[in-house]
């Protein structure tokens, strides 16, 4: 079968992520978080002191960026490939509210983007890949075959970000996961390079109430209606 690339964009804690493991596992291709990737970077630069509390080193991090190795590790029992930095899994600590809180600064990083695109574009070359972010189907794969647009109330997001962080023990309050979804998408929506908007021919779904299965089989749907 024709192998394509699907391109999910989307505000933060919308379930692209889950929804494109769901999509790689069934087709049987590669899924690639290129939000961890942003995270990485943010955890590499708070692990080596160029972010200070509200003190960001931006000169260190664009010099220290050939530094800074990212690679994915398939994960059998998980089902899905876990992100290392340098060699070490840091899978676990880049899900953190504290890197969550500065993600979306470095991510507005130019240098930051170009190195990461390089090789988000290199890890979908050869297609029958599922990449989701903000700027997938504008930047990373703008001939991408089926590009998804998901979207959903901030309360929404915020909860299930919430319920996601609370289930790992992590302590924190909705208002804070609130705050931070609503910070990002600002963030992320107006920056200067790459800014999360919708690409032309982009699908959007809003997935406020729709359940996992329901959102899954719409969207095979349209990936049996592209390939
Ligand atoms: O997808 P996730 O919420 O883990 O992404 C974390 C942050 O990384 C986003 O809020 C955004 O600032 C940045 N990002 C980006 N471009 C992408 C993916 C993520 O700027 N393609």
């Amino acid at each position: 079968m024709n192998k394509i690339t699907i391109a999910i964009d989307g505000f933060s804690s919308t379930g692209k992520s889950t929804v494109a493991k769901q999509l790689a596992k069934h087709l049987g291709y590669v899924y690639v978080d290129s939000g961890a990737m942003y995270r990485a970077v943010t955890f590499y630069a708070m692990q080596n002191g160029l972010i200070n509390k509200d003190d960001f080193n931006v000169e260190g991090l664009i010099y220290q960026l050939p530094k800074i190795n990212i690679s994915f590790t398939f994960n059998e029992s998980l089902g899905f490939a876990e992100v290392y930095l340098n060699g070490i899994n840091i899978e676990k600590e880049i899900r953190k509210l504290e890197v969550s809180s500065f993600v979306s600064k470095v991510a507005a990083i130019p240098e930051v983007r170009q190195q990461q695109v390089k090789l988000q574009q290199k890890l979908g070359d050869s297609k029958g890949v599922v990449m989701d972010g903000r700027d997938i189907g504008t930047v990373v794969f703008p001939k991408a075959e089926l590009k998804l647009f998901m979207t959903a109330s901030a309360e929404t997001r915020a909860q299930r970000r919430y319920d996601e962080l609370i289930e790992r023990g992590d302590d924190v309050t909705f208002k804070d996961v609130l705050k931070n979804v609503q910070e990002r998408d600002y963030l992320d929506s107006n920056r200067k390079d790459s800014p999360l908007i919708k690409a032309d021919d982009a699908i959007e779904i809003d997935n406020s109430n729709m359940s996992l299965e329901e959102q899954f089989n719409k969207i095979l749907q349209l990936v049996t209606m592209t390939i």
